[in-house]
């Protein structure tokens, strides 16, 4: 057998797996008010650790300096992001016989200096809070920036309610821990995650959820204004290439974790986040999931580093009453392996526009592959009331590892 073969009948394998794991899932129903994950390969003292099902909450005061902001999410999640820390340098080890992580140690602190205000000194803050070394922090807040694979929707019902949801699922290809049949590192994020309310003068600017040690956004909503979400897009000049220039001295591009957090924190409605979102330049290209507070406000924009090719719209009149977006581009097939864009678009049409809330577009989220091994968290949103919710997920065996 040639090499290559090899590769060609390991994706085989997996698409023929896929589809037998498919098979077997209906769109789910009745899964909210969620009951907890299933607690098949955890001890009691495990769950309690791991899962608190439904997410704490925590204030970040924004007229604190930005040194000061993150100090008690981290004394409290200290342990679990150091744990997290060191699985990633870990699975660095592997790379160049470890040099890898000798340069993020000596190199990735330089690097804190050059990004803008207030993720430079935000970062410092934790990283002293928390007595990891700096590098080790900073690439901890890179790491979004590259691996993130999501479903978002944004969907719209008969009185013009608009409702916004996501699953993020995040660390693929990073270590498959054969006996419980997870991956190492989503199972370490999952205690990781907060959600934040964002307070200057003692008021809510926004709300997040956010991974702790984590500066930028991925998930928020400015309540009576708007909610976003980020996917992942990939791409050949994917991520890694703004960010090397971004080492290497050329800074033109924002990244894309901080360019949401600016627009959760500062845009003042729905058309001006849609123009900052579809202008600004960007290290990495990235899918922007947009909802509003009224019909029609909600849309995918598609994102290249420079430009954006392409703004999706919800759309009354040509039966468009929702948007959905995983990892690939709208008008394009997704992936025959990592198809969750067909199983979520069935279970929206089977639900209808008339039954649509959040409750029912959390019974799409929990449908395998939609919901897979990579999950970490379901956030469900509604800007009109400030509605955050977020679940931390476990897919029970069977299910697909994406
Ligand atoms: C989760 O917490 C929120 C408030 O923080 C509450 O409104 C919601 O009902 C809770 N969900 C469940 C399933 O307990
Ligand atoms: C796998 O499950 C066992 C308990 O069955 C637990 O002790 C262990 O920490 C788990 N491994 C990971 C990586 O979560
Ligand atoms: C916020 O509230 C606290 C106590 O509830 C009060 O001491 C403080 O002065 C308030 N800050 C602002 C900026 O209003
Ligand atoms: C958002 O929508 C709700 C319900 O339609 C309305 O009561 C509220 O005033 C709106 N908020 C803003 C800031 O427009
Ligand atoms: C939002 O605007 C304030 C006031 O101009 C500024 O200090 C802050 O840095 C901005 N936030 C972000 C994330 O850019
Ligand atoms: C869902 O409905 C839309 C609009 O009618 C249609 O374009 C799409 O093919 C349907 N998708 C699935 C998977 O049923």
């Amino acid at each position: 057998m040639k090499p290559t073969s090899v590769y060609d009948m390991f994706i085989i394998s997996l698409f023929l797996f896929s589809q037998f794991v498919r098979g077997l899932e209906d769109c789910r129903s009745g899964m909210y008010p969620p009951k907890g994950p299933t607690y098949c390969c955890y001890s009691p003292h495990m769950i309690n650790q791991m899962f608190k099902g439904n997410v704490t909450w925590y204030t970040v005061n924004l007229d604190l300096p930005p040194s000061e902001r993150w100090t008690q999410v981290i004394k409290d999640k200290n342990t679990e992001l150091f744990t997290m820390v060191q699985t990633i340098k870990d699975m660095a080890k592997g790379f160049f016989h470890g040099k890898l992580v000798d340069l993020v140690d000596e190199e990735l602190p330089l690097i804190v200096d050059t990004l803008p205000q207030p993720f430079s000194e935000e970062i410092k803050g934790i990283a002293a809070v928390s007595g990891i070394p700096l590098g080790e922090i900073t690439l901890f807040n890179i790491f979004y920036e590259i691996f993130t694979v999501c479903t978002s929707i944004v969907a719209e019902d008969f009185n013009g309610n608009i409702y916004h949801a996501r699953n993020l699922d995040f660390g693929l290809f990073m270590g498959w821990d054969q006996k419980n049949k997870t991956w190492t590192l989503t199972e370490k994020l999952k205690p990781l995650v907060v959600n934040i309310n964002f307070q200057r003068g003692n008021k809510t600017v926004f709300k997040s959820t956010n991974f702790a040690g984590y500066v930028g956004m991925l998930t928020g909503i400015r309540p009576g204004v708007l909610s976003l979400t980020v996917n992942e897009r990939f791409n050949t000049d994917g991520g890694y290439v703004g960010i090397l220039e971004w080492i290497l001295g050329k800074r033109d591009g924002m990244w894309m974790g901080f360019l949401t957090r600016k627009v959760l924190e500062n845009a003042t409605s729905y058309e001006h986040a849609k123009e900052q979102l579809s202008q600004t330049k960007l290290l990495a290209p990235a899918y922007f999931i947009l909802g509003g507070n009224r019909t029609r406000q909600g849309c995918v924009i598609t994102r290249t580093r420079i430009n954006t090719l392409d703004i999706w719209e919800l759309d009354r009149k040509l039966g468009r009453w929702y948007v959905l977006e995983t990892n690939y581009d709208h008008w394009e097939d997704p992936m025959i392996f990592d198809d969750r864009r067909t199983p979520a678009m069935k279970c929206m049409n089977q639900t209808t526009q008339a039954s649509i809330s959040l409750a029912s577009i959390y019974d799409v989220l929990s449908t395998k592959p939609v919901l897979n091994k990579l999950t970490t968290y379901t956030s469900l949103m509604e800007v009109s009331t400030g509605t955050l919710e977020t679940y931390i997920r476990d897919c029970p065996n069977p299910c697909t590892p994406w």
